[in-house]
This record gives structure tokens, sequence and C-alpha cells, in this order.
């Protein structure tokens, strides 16, 4: 079954029908030309989305917390700087900068005790962790249709809904626009010394990509 699994993956990553295919072409539309130092913060096997953006890249960094990854990471990215880590204390003590940053997170809370949850915590680590100039790309999800809550009722389940509603900084975080969301994240990213160049969304599923290029202020 994993093998049919990773056949069909490979023809749809051959015929670029992943959604961050979109993501990548918009970039590059953007930025023609331009190689990157990338950071994967969340890489899982390193086989979903970067055969969509890897050949971009001056240097790859990937982060991921479950060894047993570790095999195929190292399989599916040769000379990239695996760490088997905990991102969150990874992004405090890392010192190379890097001008594009993934961070492809669990769709609710997560960790041993749920402490963590969406991006909400590794995005505001990783401003640190920008060069001057750097494009982040993360989830955001509008709203939850039924069936996606019935599938997964945790999604958009009390704990959900209240650490979005912290975070946001809002009542009710049920059904958010991309004008709100570019609102927030160019404030978070002005509030950590960047301006916005650009930002956009793409729609992944559930999830939306949310992409922006940031500028480091002058002091
Ligand atoms: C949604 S998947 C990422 C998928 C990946 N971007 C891809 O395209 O294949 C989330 C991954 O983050 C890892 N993860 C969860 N918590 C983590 C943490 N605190 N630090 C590092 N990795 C973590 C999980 O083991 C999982 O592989």
């Amino acid at each position: 079954m994993e093998k049919i699994k990773t056949y069909y993956r490979k023809i749809k990553h051959a015929l670029k029908l992943y959604p961050i295919y979109k993501v990548v072409e918009e970039v590059q539309k953007r930025e023609p030309g331009k190689k990157y130092d990338m950071l994967e913060v969340f890489a899982n096997t390193g086989e979903h989305q970067m055969p969509a953006y890897k050949h971009l890249a001056k240097s790859i960094e990937a982060w991921e917390i479950n060894s047993m990854h570790e095999k195929a990471l190292r399989r599916n990215l040769p000379g990239a700087t695996i760490r088997i880590t905990n991102s969150m204390e990874e992004a405090d003590r890392c010192e190379k900068k890097f001008d594009w940053i993934v961070m492809d997170a669990h769709m609710e809370c997560f960790g041993a005790n749920k402490e963590y949850c969406e991006h909400f915590e590794i995005l505001p680590k990783a401003f640190r962790l920008c060069k001057e100039e750097a494009i982040l790309i993360f989830n955001v999800i509008p709203e939850c249709p039924k069936e996606w809550n019935i599938k997964y009722p945790d999604i958009f389940g009390p704990r959900h809904l209240e650490r979005r509603n912290r975070f946001y900084g809002v009542n009710d975080t049920t059904n958010l626009s991309y004008d709100f969301f570019e609102k927030f994240y160019v404030s978070l990213a002005e509030k950590n010394g960047f301006k916005t160049e650009w930002m956009f969304f793409h729609q992944r599923h559930l999830l939306h990509y949310a992409v922006m290029k940031i500028i480091k202020l002058q002091a």
C-alpha cells in the first residue's frame, strides 16, 4: 500500500498537480532566477512538498522531531543538513540565517501535551532566523467545512478555537478572510522588525498557503 502511495505521489509531482507548484510558480514570477538558503521546519520525510521547490535551493536545512523519518530525509534531501530535533527549541538555538522558511505545521494543537498549535509558536521565532530579505511559507485555516470537522473533530474543537482566538486576538476565528490574515501577519512582521513587500494566499485543501516576502526594517 505504501509503495502504491509513493508511486501515486511521484506521478502527481511529475505532473505538478499539487497546489505547492502554483505557489512556487507565483514566487518565481516575482523573483525570477533567485536561489535560496532554505529551512524546512517540520520536514517529515521531505517528499511531500519539497520536490516542488528544492531545485531553487542554494542550501537546505531540515528539522524533524521524529527520528523514524531521518533515513528517508537523508535519502530524499542529499547534501542537506538534517536535524532530528524539536524545532521550537532549535529555532532559539540556531545561528544560521535563511531566506526561504517553510513552516508546514499540523492542522491544530500538537506536541506531547498539545502545547503547540498550527504555526503560532514557530512563526514568531522564525523572524530571528531570517536574512535581510526572506520568504515565509506557512498554512492558515480561514474556516472549517463540516466534512472536515466530522472527519477530524479536534479541528475547530474548543481547544483549537480557544488557541486561535488567543493568537489572532478576536472572539470568533471560525471564519477569517484573506484580508484579515494579511493585516494580521503584516503587523506581526512589523512588530518583529520586518516590512512586508508582498503577500499572497493559495488554497491547498482545508489549509491555505500564506506566502510573504519580508524585508528587514532599518534601525
Ligand atoms: C504536517 S507534517 C509536515 C509535512 C512536510 N512539510 C512534508 O511536506 O512532508 C508535520 C511534521 O512535523 C513534525 N513535527 C511535529 N512537531 C515537531 C516539532 N516540535 N519539531 C520538529 N518537527 C515536528 C511531525 O513529526 C511531522 O513529520
